[in-house]
């Protein structure tokens, strides 16, 4: 029987992503490098199998499927999708049909959308967010390339994706790399949700003396009120698992070094690159950086012999909780605005309120707040989210119990690098006068780059040419 649509790579996700796409009534063929493990997915299939094809070559692939084909790539990111393109160009159709869901870096997606086009070819760069559960039963979806190939294949990606009330997560974003840079901004902000909670876990361990059953408690509590999420969700799960091995709390027995692929860290470089510097983005990769230094960090504890001390207990669980909230918008805020110069640097029109949309359900970062941030983000590209009336509300609320806690936290020697960016940020922008006017007096000293004036029109410079060296 011919296939709507093929997949290559059935890693996990794409195994996942695989079944998701059989459950939902697409015929699908699908190739993995070893053919073993091809056989032995089709084997665990159940009843899906019917609708899946399983190909022991590209070429097999190839010629089970439909024209125009359309084939899914889910091999790892970097080289192995360039490999796997080469491979298949030669075998395919003009209008063939590569979508590549993996999470590539999007000058790749933009580099291999321009080859393509080059032979005249389509070519997709999907994010796919939501891990193997969101993979196999409803992930978020952002698609990137010409809008008629993602108009070709939207209905599978409408289908398996996961669901806001009736609306799916799935969305055309923009041209060449624009899905990619989304799903890299989403991780960004992943990486910085994922971080302050790590803070705020710090603070209720070291500053409260919480065992990690109180943590769970706390973070349950939590997923009641306003900050209710997915990583909220799984925060109190993983805290009140116990190790089978030990029985100790699993959170007590896991090395305190983070890992990573590098999309936070792809979100900083643009964010740099573009002058729309996340912050709150930077410190949750340099921590994550920080985290895998462990022989230094013993070392530095080694040297300077110093503890986090007690935190004041009195109201500290809800100022943890009002720190988060003004975190989090502070740091959405910064993601929203990264996403906003990106749009204008590329010409990509993102849909910003569109990309909030699509985040509400199935991805890492799903949250009842993000449909609030939809409705504020459609009010127009560029606008700070702090400042949208009901964000700026909230900030009112809760950016006392961020300050409390970040000072607490500095006086008790417990570090909080995310959640300091994400108040500085917010000092910062709402301090009408600043102080680079101290910066540009420095920099028309040593170098004669003139500045402007509070009260004249043009170029000035200062009255420090005689002290000059
Ligand atoms: C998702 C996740 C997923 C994965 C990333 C991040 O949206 O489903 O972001 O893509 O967890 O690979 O992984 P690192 O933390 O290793 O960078």
């Amino acid at each position: 029987m011919a296939a709507d649509i093929g997949l290559v790579g059935l890693g996990t996700m794409g195994a996942a992503l695989a079944l998701n796409i059989a459950e939902k009534g697409f015929e699908i063929a699908v190739y993995n490098r070893t053919t073993s493990v091809t056989t032995a997915f089709v084997a665990g299939a159940g009843d899906l199998a019917a609708r899946i094809t399983p190909c022991d070559s590209l070429e097999a692939l190839v010629a089970a499927l439909t024209p125009p084909r359309a084939i899914i790539l889910m091999v790892p990111a970097g080289a192995p999708v360039d490999e796997m393109i080469d491979r298949l160009t030669p075998l395919l159709d003009t209008d063939d049909l590569v979508i590549d869901c993996g999470n590539a870096n999007f000058h790749d997606t933009v580099r291999r959308a321009a080859a393509a086009a080059e032979r005249g070819a389509p070519y997709l760069g999907v994010g796919v967010s939501g891990g193997e559960e969101g993979a196999r039963h409803g992930p978020a979806i952002m698609g990137g390339g010409p809008k008629a190939a993602w108009d070709r294949v939207a209905p599978v990606f409408d289908a398996i994706a996961a669901r806001f009330g009736t609306t799916p997560c799935a969305g055309w974003m923009g041209p060449d790399g624009a899905g990619h840079f989304v799903k890299t901004v989403h991780n960004g902000i992943e990486y910085a949700d994922m971080q302050m909670i790590a803070e705020v876990y710090g603070v209720l361990r070291d500053g409260l003396g919480l065992t990690p059953l109180q943590v769970a408690d706390v973070f349950d509590r939590w997923n009641g009120g306003p900050l209710k999420s997915y990583l909220i969700e799984i925060t109190g799960i993983v805290a009140r698992a116990l190790d089978p091995k030990t029985g100790k709390p699993m959170l007590d027995v896991i090395k305190d070094s983070a890992g990573q692929k590098g999309t936070g860290r792809w979100t900083a470089i643009e964010a740099l690159m573009l002058g729309a510097p996340d912050t709150a983005i930077e410190a949750a990769v340099a921590a994550r950086n920080l985290s895998a230094r462990v022989a230094e960090r013993v070392e530095g504890a080694r040297i300077f012999g110093l503890s986090p001390e007690p935190v004041p207990v009195d109201g500290m669980v809800d100022k943890l909780e009002a720190a988060l909230l003004a975190g989090k918008i502070a740091c959405y805020a910064q993601g929203f605005g990264l996403l906003a110069a990106a749009s204008k640097e590329f010409g990509w029109s993102l849909p910003l309120g569109g990309i909030a949309r699509v985040w509400r359900a199935g991805c890492i970062i799903r949250s009842a707040m993000l449909d609030d941030m939809a409705a504020a983000m459609e009010t127009g590209e560029g606008a700070n989210l702090m400042f949208a009336p009901q964000f700026a509300e909230k900030l009112k609320r809760s950016e006392g119990g961020l300050r409390a806690v970040v000072a607490a936290a500095a006086l008790a020697r417990i570090p909080t690098p995310a959640l300091s960016a994400a108040l500085a940020y917010f000092d910062t922008m709402h301090t009408a006068r600043g102080t680079a006017n101290m910066l540009q007096a420095q920099r028309d000293f040593f170098g004669a780059h003139g500045f402007e004036r509070v009260d004249m029109a043009g170029a000035h410079h200062g009255p420090w040419g005689s002290h000059e060296q």
